[in-house]
């Protein structure tokens, strides 16, 4: 079966409730999702390149799944990025471009909610505007970006039945993803 790569990158992992509840959620799905923890993979924050992006090679469906920091990935994920897709294997000449067509996907918990993510909000800027370099990103190494699943106001006392239900709505995120992709190979 048509498996997904969900990378997670949270430097406190022990301290979170929104990614780790996603996390739960997925791991009850091991025949169709794997879960890559970067920081339990690599507690030094020293990358083995090559098995990244052997790992990268081998799924057709990839989603990063990060908490909002100060408007962006955490640094460990923007290092993963820079030093993963490197020139050579993800872009440039005789690369062979090898995440092109790939689907990517971005999953997001905010602190923020999302009525102050838009323009008449605080914040002025929607989560889609705000994760454009990805978007750019994905769009430079020819992989095919599917937009991204948020989970919002996690400041706000958010009740436990948003969190049940926007988890489960991450998971028919994945679920529609892998549909997509299906269709893509049927043509
Ligand atoms: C250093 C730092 C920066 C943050 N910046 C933002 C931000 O720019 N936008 C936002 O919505 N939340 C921001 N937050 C809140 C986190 O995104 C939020 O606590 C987290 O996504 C909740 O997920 P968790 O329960 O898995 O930790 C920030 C939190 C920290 C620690």
């Amino acid at each position: 079966m048509e498996k997904t790569l969900v990378i997670v990158t949270h430097p406190k992992l022990g301290s979170s409730k929104i990614n780790k509840r996603w996390i739960e959620e997925l791991r009850k799905y091991p025949e169709s999702i794997v879960v890559h923890d970067l920081h339990a993979e690599y507690p030094s924050l020293e990358i083995d390149l090559r098995r990244e992006q052997q790992l990268l090679e081998s799924f057709d469906t990839v989603i990063l799944q990060f908490p909002f920091y100060w408007f962006n990935c955490p640094p460990f994920l923007k290092k993963w990025i820079d030093e993963v897709l490197a020139h050579g294997w993800a872009y440039g000449k005789n690369s062979g471009y090898k995440l092109a067509g790939k689907k990517f996907a971005l999953a997001i918990t905010a602190g923020i909610k999302e009525e102050d993510n838009k323009a008449s909000g605080r914040y002025e800027y929607t989560l889609e505007e705000l994760t454009r370099p990805f978007e750019i990103t994905f769009k430079y190494v020819k992989a095919d970006y599917q937009t991204l699943h948020a989970f919002y106001g996690e400041e706000h006392n958010p009740t436990e039945e948003y969190i049940e239900e926007n988890t489960k709505d991450y998971i028919n995120f994945i679920e529609n993803l892998k549909k997509k992709n299906k269709e893509a190979i049927l043509g």
